[in-house]
């Protein structure tokens, strides 16, 4: 059979634009049937003057996140947002929040969102609103406040200067644990640097707390138990640059 070209065009003028008209309506029609339904769970509003956000390598996020009672890994999350000043106020919201979750806080997680530390929190159990508030006013993140806040202050002080020596002149109190250490000969073997930056496994901070028999006072147990502490100071070292070198 052979269409003459009058056929063709009337073809094309009436039928092809009802087909595209019909695809249309059928495109609609599934935007239509998708329901939006309001967020299941409660809701909380984060207020917080945060400082040192952008000090944390890439591996690490600063967040808002839900826990459950017996996991260090958040349930959920949301990432503080890096772009603010330091310490101006932010205001987030993280919904959906379930009953699973058992507390809120304000903590640095690592990239499998285990919890590394936690600066603030609350107890989400006895949420009775749809709306939680978290005033968490001002918190240093700092990486380094961190580490001298849960790994020096917390296992390290009593016996390396709160009192009024430090072992092997070894000062790691706040404001001066820094420069006693990076850039830093050990006293116990001069050829190794405390830390020196950049390369956290020729660093002997890195050995000391990794491995027993390497001085006297054995310290390969002191953070055996919070490996994700040991990996903090090494990441913290890693990122460290060659300038930072003090001798
Ligand atoms: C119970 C006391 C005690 C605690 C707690 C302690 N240390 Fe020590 N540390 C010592 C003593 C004593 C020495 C002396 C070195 C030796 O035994 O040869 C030392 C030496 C060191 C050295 C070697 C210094 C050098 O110049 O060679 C480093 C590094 C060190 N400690 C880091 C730490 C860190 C980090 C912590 C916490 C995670 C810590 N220590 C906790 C007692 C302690």
């Amino acid at each position: 059979m052979r269409f003459s070209p009058l056929v063709c065009s009337v073809f094309c003028i009436i039928f092809v634009p009802l087909w595209l008209s019909l695809a249309g309506c059928d495109d609609g029609r599934i935007h239509e049937e998708t329901v939006i339904r309001p967020q299941e769970g409660a809701t909380l509003k984060l207020t917080a003057r945060v400082s040192g956000m952008k000090s944390w390598p890439e591996k690490y996020s600063v967040v808002v996140a839900g826990f459950g009672a017996d996991s260090d890994y958040d349930i959920l999350s949301k990432v503080l947002p890096q772009t603010a000043a330091d310490g101006r106020e932010i205001t987030l919201y993280l919904s959906g929040i379930g009953q699973e979750v058992a507390t809120l806080e304000l903590c640095v997680v690592n990239r499998l969102r285990k919890r590394i530390v936690s600066y603030c929190g609350m107890d989400a159990t006895a949420a009775v609103a749809d709306t939680l508030c978290l005033d968490a006013g001002a918190v240093d993140v700092e990486m380094y406040s961190t580490i001298q806040r849960w790994v020096f202050n917390e296992n390290c002080v009593a016996c390396h200067g709160r009192s009024t020596s430090a072992a092997a002149g070894l000062y790691l109190t706040e404001g001066r644990s820094y420069a006693a250490l990076v850039g830093r000969r050990s006293a116990a073997d001069s050829t190794q640097l405390l830390v020196a930056p950049g390369r956290a496994q020729e660093s002997f901070l890195h050995t000391v707390l990794n491995r027993n028999g390497v001085i006297r006072h054995d310290h390969g147990d002191i953070l055996s138990a919070k490996p994700s502490l040991l990996t903090l100071l090494d990441d913290w070292m890693d990122q460290l640059e060659e300038e930072d070198e003090m001798e």
